[in-house]
């Protein structure tokens, strides 16, 4: 299931993982999605039907967030209509919540559909959090005015590239208001220290992003699975995301299907006059393999030391660059190739803490 042959993990292992995904869940505002951990760790450890298809784990739990694994495909039953007795105690399905009747109709749901539970869990969970753009905007925009050129956005670990979608949405990040008004997506944010003076988003001439695993919003099943892995009692990200999955569906992001440090290889091999090229990456680049990581920081060296005031090159990166604390915002300009932290932000954007003057 993980990648890793090398391991297997047993009950307590699956449990002790279970039980931090439990803690984040309640720190991270989300109780409802720690009650169903609940459950699925109670069934888990009392040989419920989950069990033979959870453990031994064959991979290490924390790193495949078997916990994310396990909430998103009950989610999934109860959106898909697999499981329609477990509708009832979902947010959206009237959040009736009974953990002693979630736990038996859990028991249910997974027994009359092993094979279904089994393909999901086997597949890392997928998100796409819109949220981040609420730091990205700024960045942009910052860039933008920098170089006075347009923008050519490179996603990396793009997902269903919904932030590819960043200037069609509509901003209130703190007292200020910018983007479009009329959009269905409205990415909301506390905003801490001076306002950069955005008055309009930059435009853009071109945008493209990568994932090794793609997700086709219009393909069947797909838009169920993305948001079967959001919280479901998050009603503004939930509202967001609905609202971003709709934009996506009309006007599809130009997405490829490519590991990250061929793709920027490639995307990077000329500079492009006239434009400012932007690669971009939110809570990704820290999943990459080392080689990944390697190619794509040779392919920004090689790009950065070919960039020029007519071709200037960006990076903008959203990371958890330091364990305990929130993701940074860091932003590396070439020619020069400074790199400078411009922000911090929380990881679903409920707040950005801008530092550049
Ligand atoms: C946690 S998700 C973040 C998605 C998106 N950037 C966001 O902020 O919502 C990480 C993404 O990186 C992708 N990914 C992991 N390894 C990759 C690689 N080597 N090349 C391209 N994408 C990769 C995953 O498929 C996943 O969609």
């Amino acid at each position: 299931m993980g990648d890793g042959v090398e391991m297997q993990a047993g009950l307590e292992r699956v449990v002790e993982t279970i039980d931090q995904q439990i803690r984040w869940c309640y720190e991270f505002a989300s109780p409802f999605t720690a009650g169903v951990l609940e459950c699925i760790r109670d069934n888990l450890v009392k040989g419920g039907a989950l069990a033979p298809l959870v453990v031994p784990w064959p991979g290490e739990p924390m790193r495949d967030v078997v916990a994310l694994r396990l909430a998103g495909v009950l989610q999934m039953m109860a959106r898909t209509g697999l499981a329609p007795r477990l509708v009832p105690f979902y947010p959206a399905g009237g959040g009736r919540w009974d953990a002693a009747a979630f736990a038996r109709e859990l028991e249910n749901a997974v027994a009359a559909n092993l094979d279904f539970v089994r393909g999901i869990i086997s597949r890392p969970p997928q998100t796409n959090e819109i949220g981040r753009s609420a730091a990205l905007m700024p960045a942009y925009a910052l860039i933008a005015a920098r170089t006075g050129l347009p923008l050519r956005i490179l996603e990396v670990g793009a997902s269903a590239g919904l932030n590819l979608m960043w200037d069609r949405f509509r901003y209130r990040l703190g007292s200020h208001e910018v983007g479009d008004a009329q959009s269905p997506v409205t990415v909301a944010a506390e905003w801490r220290g001076a306002w950069p003076g955005i008055t309009a988003l930059p435009r853009v001439v071109e945008r493209r992003g990568c994932d090794r695993t793609p997700i086709d919003l219009n393909a069947p099943g797909e838009a169920d699975r993305l948001m079967s892995y959001m919280w479901p009692d998050q009603a503004e990200r939930v509202k967001r995301l609905e609202g971003a999955i709709k934009l996506a569906q009309q006007v599809k992001p130009p997405l490829d299907k490519a590991d990250a440090g061929d793709w920027l290889a490639q995307q990077l091999a000329k500079a492009v006059p006239g434009v400012a090229t932007v690669v971009a990456h939110t809570i990704a680049w820290q999943y990459f393999s080392k080689e990944t990581s390697e190619r794509g920081h040779r392919a920004l060296e090689d790009a950065g030391a070919r960039a020029s005031a007519a071709a200037p090159l960006a990076r903008v990166s959203l990371e958890h660059y330091a364990p305990d604390k929130p993701p940074a915002l860091k932003l590396t300009q070439w020619p020069g190739g400074e790199t400078r932290t411009i922000a911090n932000a929380h990881a679903h954007g409920l707040w950005v803490e801008w530092l550049e003057v």
